[in-house]
């Protein structure tokens, strides 16, 4: 269940409370998406689906840049939605909504009218109750050779020095840690398990060929300035909130201290933050 706050006593992911943020990030994410939409997809693409799309950057990226093709951008939050639709008519790119849930496969398939030629799930899969059963409702959705693409895998980002001078040194790499058994902890909320192989194996078990890895790296060096700086405090500030409850409390204190803009050690004053990191996505084909 998306929609369980961790204020109420829960490890699941509060989405809807990150609609605004998802909004702020998702221009600067236009050329990105365009560029991996185009990897993916190409003239012969007629239908996409973009699953757990949040601000639906790749189901925008598709629209915008392949013509004719039918895309639905599909979440289970009703807010996510809102914001899509909000972004649809700001940008003028007319798009198709629906909501169900990867764990769904019933609500998934009245989602879409019919077989996709290119399902895309970014960041969403390891949210599912059973991953690999999810990566199997995506399957359901392909047209025979039909490709499916997920986000997931890859690298944390990561923005700061191993030692700040203040608060003890590997302070982000806990905060990572946090964030790995907070996500074990949705899960075993959920009664699921995490996958115990990697995701090229889910795919195969998910009956798919042709598995591929892209990974791009993401490299920007020290100093961070303007919307990168904003993005590197925005996506700290987000996890440590996220992880708190995960954190010891010597690390909470150094991250209050470090993400307050009017002490002695906020962040944003800093000229060492740097961003690196590895996006992957896999792909596989559904066999004709
Ligand atoms: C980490 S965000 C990723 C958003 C976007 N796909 C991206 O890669 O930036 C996860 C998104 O999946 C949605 N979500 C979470 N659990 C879901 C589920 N079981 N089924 C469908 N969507 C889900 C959330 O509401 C959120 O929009």
């Amino acid at each position: 269940m998306a929609s369980q706050g961790h204020h109420h006593g829960s490890a699941a992911f509060d989405f809807a409370e990150q609609a605004p943020r998802f909004r702020a990030r998702a221009d600067a994410e236009t050329d990105r998406y365009r560029h991996l939409a185009a990897t993916l997809a190409g003239p012969e693409t007629r239908t996409a689906v973009d699953v757990g799309c949040g601000a639906a950057s790749m189901a925008f990226a598709l629209a915008e840049t392949i013509p004719g093709l039918h895309v639905t951008a599909v979440d289970a939050e009703p807010a996510m939605l809102d914001l899509v639709q909000d972004r649809a008519a700001e940008r003028g790119t007319p798009m198709t909504t629906a909501l169900a849930s990867v764990d769904d496969p019933a609500a998934l398939a009245a989602a879409v009218d019919g077989p996709a030629d290119l399902v895309w799930a970014g960041h969403v899969v390891h949210h599912a109750a059973d991953p690999q059963a999810a990566l199997g409702n995506l399957a359901a959705l392909l047209a025979p050779g039909g490709r499916l693409a997920i986000g997931e895998g890859g690298t944390a980002p990561q923005f700061l020095p191993a030692n700040l001078g203040t608060g003890r040194p590997g302070l982000e790499l806990r905060l990572i840690e946090a964030g790995a058994r907070r996500l074990a902890a949705e899960l075993a909320e959920h009664g699921g398990t995490p996958l115990p192989y990697g995701w090229n194996l889910a795919l195969e078990h998910a009956g798919l060929t042709e598995i591929r890895t892209l990974n791009e790296l993401v490299a920007k060096p020290a100093p961070l300035e303007g919307p990168d700086l904003d993005h590197a405090l925005a996506a700290l500030e987000t996890r440590v909130e996220w992880f708190d409850a995960f954190l010891t409390g010597e690390d909470r204190d150094t991250w209050a201290r470090l993400l307050d803009r009017d002490g002695p050690d906020w962040l944003g004053r800093r000229r060492d933050l740097h961003h690196l990191a590895i996006d992957t996505v896999y792909t596989a084909v559904k066999p004709a």
